[in-house]
């Protein structure tokens, strides 16, 4: 099946997210769509996939215009969709998710034993593992996926669309998904990809189209180099490599003793874990997703529950302060869930981006909020980490994937602070942003703070740390200089001393 998107435009107020935007993809193909955050990529998708009008343009279907205006037209005429946030309820089983989805679509019933048979039939037909019975919060994330794209394949999508699908997966699970794309391809599925990894997009796309503020600025093939595409997406040259200067370092700024870190029934997350940073050090830990290292971070936040043990900042325990306390401590927190942890959705930028200083000056004078600071700080951070929006006064529910992430790095890199715990901090973000965020974690080092870098990206790690700790189940294996190669780093991140 074909698909066409013709002189689609969708504005949001004066943006115009979307300007006659025309895109195909041929049967059994994979259409990757790069973009920089907030370049319209999702809102696009969005479209085609019945959740937003658009205000003019059409989509056409082996080459015949098609109606579509919800996800149930979408679903019916052949189009899936993987989104940017996964839509899964938690506590159900794959099955159960995958029925609730039918019901939203309101296609009839679809009784459980159905799904689980058709979703068994699905499941070793494109070898995706997948136990109808399990309950999705024992998923890993990769895993998690799968499901989410067998609910598209439920209804025989044709055509698939994956926006950003890489973005929470660990190296592994990333080149299994690559692989299931091409079996769904060779099988007759087309795909839409969207993704800012570019080596991702070198490995599987047959075309390549690249929208920069909402327009198409250029299609290209794979065999483009990573420069060029890096240029197209951005209109910019990007530095690809990180250039880390030699610095000296300072004393020791945060040293945690025995840390133990136990869930709510008790089960230990993390074991006798001891590391001290340096000020002008970056120490990063690297380790698959879910070993421990979120935990570690949040718990330096004393956002955890159950802890025991020592974390010193400058020499004083810290551990048992409440969230603000840590704050006021000096660390700056970039969560691994922007969205969790990170923003108030409903909240306007301008007050996120003050999220942690409402009460202290210049926001704050004689007990009220100063407006003006507020705006003046806002009108700042959003020139410097380029955060695109129309307003600073909009939600920040309303910005991009991206772009949600700049305004939580906004804010806790403009704060005065002795320690950066950075969980994932380039997570979902354009080639160019990465490289920001990257010189500016580098200015941090730099003046002297004490940076603990938690990251599933090895190319990440390798070219930021100054020493990087390989978590394994909640114990730190070894510590290794970053001159190590990606593979012996990959084979400890498997558990192998
Ligand atoms: N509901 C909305 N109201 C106002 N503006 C919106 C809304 N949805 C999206 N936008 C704006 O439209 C633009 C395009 O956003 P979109 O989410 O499509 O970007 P994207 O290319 O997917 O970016 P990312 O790579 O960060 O996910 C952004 O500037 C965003 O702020
Ligand atoms: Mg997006």
């Amino acid at each position: 099946m074909s698909l066409e998107i013709k002189e689609i435009t969708k504005k949001f107020g004066a943006l115009v997210a979307n300007d006659s935007i025309n895109l195909k993809v041929n049967n059994s193909e994979i259409l990757a769509i790069l973009g920089e955050n907030g370049a319209g990529k999702s809102t696009l998708m969005n479209i085609v996939y019945g959740l937003l009008p658009a205000d003019s343009g059409e989509i056409l279907i082996d080459g015949k215009k098609v109606e579509i205006n919800s996800p149930a037209d979408a679903l019916a005429v052949g189009i899936g969709m993987v989104h940017q946030h996964f839509m899964l309820v938690p506590v159900f089983t794959v099955a159960e998710n995958i029925v609730l989805g039918h019901e939203q679509s309101q296609r009839g019933v679809l009784t459980l034993t159905d799904a689980k048979t058709k979703i068994k039939r699905i499941s070793d037909e494109f070898k995706f593992e997948i136990d109808p019975d399990a309950l999705i919060e024992n998923l890993p994330v990769g895993v998690q996926q799968r499901v989410e794209i067998i609910r598209a394949l439920m209804y025989d999508a044709k055509v698939l669309i994956l926006d950003e699908p890489t973005a929470v997966l660990t190296p592994q699970e990333t080149d299994e998904l690559l692989n299931m794309m091409r079996v769904l391809k060779s099988k007759g599925t087309s795909i839409i990809f969207i993704t800012h990894k570019l080596r991702e997009v070198k490995a599987v796309a047959d075309q390549i189209a690249v929208i920069r503020r909402g327009k198409v600025v250029g299609s290209v093939d794979p065999s483009t180099s990573q420069e060029e595409l890096a240029s197209l997406m951005v209109g910019r040259a990007v530095d690809l490599e990180v250039n880390k200067a030699k610095i000296s370092l300072g004393g020791t700024i945060l040293k945690i003793d025995d840390l133990n870190i136990y869930d709510g029934s008790g089960r230990t997350i993390v074991s006798n874990l001891s590391l001290d940073i340096k000020a002008g050090e970056i120490l990063a830990i690297a380790g698959v997703q879910g070993n421990g290292q979120s935990e570690i971070a949040r718990s330096i936040m004393n956002l955890e529950a159950h802890v025991t043990g020592s974390i010193m900042v400058d020499g004083t325990e810290i551990l048992g302060n409440t969230v603000h306390e840590s704050i006021k401590s000096g660390i700056a927190f970039i969560p691994e869930s922007r969205e969790l942890d990170g923003l108030i959705g409903s909240f306007s930028i301008a007050e996120n981006l003050i999220l942690n200083s409402h009460d202290i000056e210049p926001f704050a004078k004689l007990g009220q909020l100063s407006k003006g600071a507020i705006v003046d700080n806002a009108t700042k951070r959003v020139k410097e980490f380029d955060i695109r929006t129309q307003s600073i006064e909009d939600s920040a529910s309303s910005l991009s994937g991206g772009n949600k992430q700049k305004v939580v790095l906004a804010r806790e890199l403009s704060r005065d602070v002795r320690i950066v715990v950075a969980s994932q901090p380039t997570r979902g973000l354009d080639v160019g942003s990465i490289e920001f965020v990257h010189e500016r974690l580098l200015a941090e080092r730099a003046s002297g703070r004490a940076i603990l870098l938690i990251s599933t990206e090895l190319d990440e790690v390798i070219a930021l740390a100054d020493r990087i700790a390989v978590i394994y189940r909640g114990e730190i294996l070894g510590i290794v200089e970053p001159s190590v190669t990606r593979e012996k780093l990959g084979l400890m991140m498997a558990g192998v001393k």
